[in-house]
């Protein structure tokens, strides 16, 4: 995988380089290469690639759409350049003009957009893979120069860096198979990845968890072989009083067969991808010291796998919850609700200003969204626009959907406080998120479902094939 460096000029060991192109300025290419483009229907799309033919001894030259050139905007220029590394990937050396020809945007925000696009697109899984099919599978790409001058941009690309390696930690997590990722696998992740910077890692074993009464945990661990971990990770800026202090909560399935509400062969053939919400806070919590973030942050990562051993959960059981409530387990794969149950409890007892969970929680958020999107719930108009603002500046969609009120009753048990199924098949993200929000009392709290959207079957644009590291 490719590191990016700012340059001036660029470098004699290129061998390609960019010509942005936008929408309107492929008429006004040089003959040739206007012909080029004709015939091959390169139009200046954002994304769009042309790769021509270099001169004898001469860097290849690929021209890369841009679109309409007075609608640039970061994100296109982050696919430009995914787009662009894709075209290049079996090269070693290569030079990008994209953030030199964007003089209308803020050069810094160009080098963190076009650092995103080259660096993520390049991104692959083949710790698996033995030599041949890896080198196959392999980006050549060692070192991208973007040609760009200004001031604090080499510590913009620190800071991208920085996200970069975390997703791709996000990635690795998500593709690594369930039967190797275990909660002690994971948690040594964690471990390797905090070791040298500020984020305070505690971990709860199986007394310690029965001793803090986290029944939801310990209900879905009972059909495994693995003990539960529960992991809690800190961060507090080195200099001030934080601006707010928050809570994450990630949903960390390690595998989720559906427990004895077994799922079907399809259905479990990606839930190793069921610890995507874990992945995402704690590749949230190691990038928080590098981009010094102003906000106190608590991470809590309830861990095990939902397995189907001799004393798995049954349907009917009854559980107690962190806080007090009975939970009447009627759906054994309902299970995520009942891990973070616990955890956002935890979290709520702090009374920190927001809590966010993250979770693969339900298939309806994607049977009513597609793979595109998550689903966006919360109790917090405020915290709900914050989540907003972030989706459309990383382009990790969300929508919002609605938590009804007089959809709770469907929660309602015969014999307990609540049921973790509703009691119809319809509006299921709806009725997980009427459930998680039983355990955060007054707190302001967000809740992103992202079902499918944690996994990617295609390359396209940043995303590759596998984990997303949404
Ligand atoms: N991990 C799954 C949800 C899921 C399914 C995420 C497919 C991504 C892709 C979750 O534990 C689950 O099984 N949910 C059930 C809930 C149902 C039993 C109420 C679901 O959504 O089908
Ligand atoms: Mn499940
Ligand atoms: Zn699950």
């Amino acid at each position: 995988m490719p590191s990016v460096r700012i340059a001036s000029s660029v470098p004699k060991s290129a061998t390609a380089v960019d010509v942005p192109v936008s929408t309107g300025a492929v008429s006004k290419l040089p003959a040739a290469r206007k012909a080029a483009a004709k015939r091959q229907g390169f139009e200046g799309k954002t994304g769009q690639t042309l790769v021509l033919a270099g001169g004898e001894g001469k860097q290849i030259e690929v021209l890369v759409g841009i679109g309409p050139a007075d609608e640039l905007t970061p994100a296109k220029l982050r696919k430009a350049a995914a787009a662009f590394a894709r075209a290049v990937s079996k090269h070693e050396s290569v030079a990008t003009n994209l953030v030199a020809n964007a003089d209308e945007l803020d050069p810094s925000e160009a080098v963190a957009a076009v650092a995103e696009g080259l660096r993520l697109s390049s991104y692959r899984y083949n710790q698996l893979r033995s030599d041949s099919s890896r080198k196959k599978n392999e980006v050549k790409l060692k070192t991208v120069s973007i040609i760009a001058s200004g001031k604090g941009l080499r510590a913009e690309l620190n800071r991208t860096n920085a996200i970069v390696d975390a997703v791709e930690l996000a990635r690795d997590l998500v593709n690594e198979p369930g039967g190797s990722l275990t909660p002690q696998a994971f948690v040594a992740a964690a471990k390797k990845a905090t070791a040298d910077i500020d984020v305070k890692l505690t971990v709860w074993n199986l007394a310690r968890i029965k001793r803090e009464r986290l029944g939801g945990l310990l209900a879905v661990n009972q059909g495994s072989e693995h003990p539960p971990q529960f992991l809690q990770l800190h961060y507090k800026p080195a200099k001030g009083r934080p601006q707010a202090k928050v809570a994450l909560v990630g949903k960390g399935i390690t595998f989720d067969s559906g427990g004895l509400s077994l799922k079907t062969s399809v259905g479990m053939m990606t839930m190793k991808i069921d610890m995507a919400g874990a992945a995402a806070v704690l590749a949230t919590m190691i990038t928080l010291p590098a981009v010094k973030a102003p906000v106190e942050v608590t991470a809590y990562i309830p861990l095990t796998d939902n397995m189907t051993g001799p004393d798995a959960q049954r349907p009917g059981d009854v559980f107690t919850a962190r806080n007090g409530k009975t939970v009447e387990v009627l759906n054994t794969d309902a299970e995520g609700r009942l891990v973070l149950a616990d955890a956002l409890s935890l979290a709520a007892e702090k009374k920190p200003d927001a809590i966010i969970d993250i979770a693969t929680l339900t298939g309806s958020v994607t049977a009513a969204l597609g793979t595109g999107y998550a689903g966006l719930m919360g109790t917090d108009d405020h915290l709900i626009a914050e989540v907003l603002a972030a989706s459309e500046a990383t382009e990790e969609k969300v929508w919002h959907l609605p938590l009804p009120d007089e959809y709770r009753k469907t929660l309602d048990s015969v014999i307990a406080d609540v049921k973790n199924i509703g009691s119809t098949p319809y509006g299921g993200a709806l009725t997980a998120g009427l459930f998680l929000k039983e355990f955060v009392d007054e707190v302001p709290w967000a809740h992103i479902d992202l079902g499918m959207s944690a996994m990617s079957d295609q390359d396209n644009g940043i995303i590759t094939k596998g984990g997303t590291g949404f």
